[in-house]
């Protein structure tokens, strides 16, 4: 993907391998189902071991800095280039986390969800076209994403509310009632978060969700092929690199996760690394692709006494 000077002011920073993101249309899954969850993470060969602990973080304090006060800009310009063509709608939601199927039990049952980090709506426009009894909130710093949204023929102001924030900053409870979510999904999302921030986005998110609520996760695992493909020169820190286009993403252990929702208070309900091979088109090359899906509760009044 090239970027123009005027599009990135990092152009600086070394080409790192081009974007591959989970879902995204280059992509395509080898054997679906042929998806393993575990517990354990991915064992790396002895040459991966030695590459990965040889790298250093490279960049420099300065253009550390730099794209941390650019993120929301350089999201905002991913959507400019990619419009909606770059992630593919995700089927495999109520598949894979039940609890969203949960509001189709009594025909009275609302859900009420929050996407946090919507992008253009890969997430939540196969829900809402799955099921009539569902309102959602919908929140992503990139002001073009949320305008992506807001266009799609899908979206309607009955069953859905589109708005734009950071969730490291902007506290939610100006646009979602204080402790009214039964469900936030973070899909690929807290991986785009500097990890001293990522506390602060999940203490604000734990303030509009009910207690009992829950939390369903879904982001890049340790270990991932697109991890290993980094260049010691797109390291910022351990398990986070950042991307050509200024964009960047952190790998997450299982372990890591949970003591960072442990520590603002969830519980976890369930925490594995999910093993999959798919395909990138553009290669035609098979690669191992690792994400870490979990689900943590926020513990209702009874369990927190
Ligand atoms: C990989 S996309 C995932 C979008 C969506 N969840 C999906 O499943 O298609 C990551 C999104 O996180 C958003 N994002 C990154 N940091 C954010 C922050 N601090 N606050 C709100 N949104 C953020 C980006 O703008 C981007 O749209």
């Amino acid at each position: 993907m090239a970027l123009s000077k005027n599009e990135s002011s990092l152009d600086d920073i070394k080409i790192t391998p081009p974007q591959e993101e989970v879902g995204s249309k280059d992509q395509i899954p080898l054997c679906v189902p042929g998806q393993t969850k575990t517990s354990a993470a991915r064992v790396l060969t002895e040459e991966e071991l030695d590459r990965l602990s040889g790298e250093r973080a490279l960049v420099s304090d300065f253009k550390q800095m730099k794209l941390e006060k650019e993120a929301q800009k350089n999201w905002d310009l991913f959507y400019k280039r990619n419009t909606t063509n770059f992630f593919k709608d995700r089927h495999w939601t109520t598949r894979e986390f039940e609890e969203l199927k949960a509001c189709r039990e009594f025909e009275s049952q609302r859900l009420v969800l929050l996407e946090a980090g919507c992008g253009v709506g890969n997430c939540i426009f196969p829900l809402l076209e799955d099921d009539l009894n569902i309102f959602v909130y919908a929140c992503d710093f990139s002001p073009r994403a949320v305008e992506f949204v807001k266009k799609n023929p899908l979206y309607c102001p009955e069953r859905c509310c589109a708005f734009q924030c950071d969730l490291t900053t902007d506290d939610l409870r100006a646009n979602v009632p204080e402790g009214s979510v039964d469900v936030v999904t973070l899909i690929f999302v807290l991986s785009a978060v500097h990890p001293d921030k990522m506390k602060l986005a999940l203490q604000n998110i734990s303030r509009v969700l009910k207690p009992g609520g829950i939390v369903l996760f879904r982001d890049y695992g340790l270990y991932d092929h697109a991890m290993l493909r980094f260049k010691g020169s797109s390291k910022l820190g351990e398990n986070f690199y950042v991307r050509q286009d200024g964009t960047r993403s952190y790998f997450f252990s299982k372990e890591f996760l949970a003591e960072l929702f442990e520590e603002t208070g969830f519980q976890s309900v369930a925490n594995d690394y999910v093993l999959r091979e798919t395909v990138n088109k553009k290669e035609g090359l098979c690669v191992p692709r690792v994400f870490l899906q979990s689900k943590f509760t926020k513990p209702g009044q009874s369990d927190s006494s």
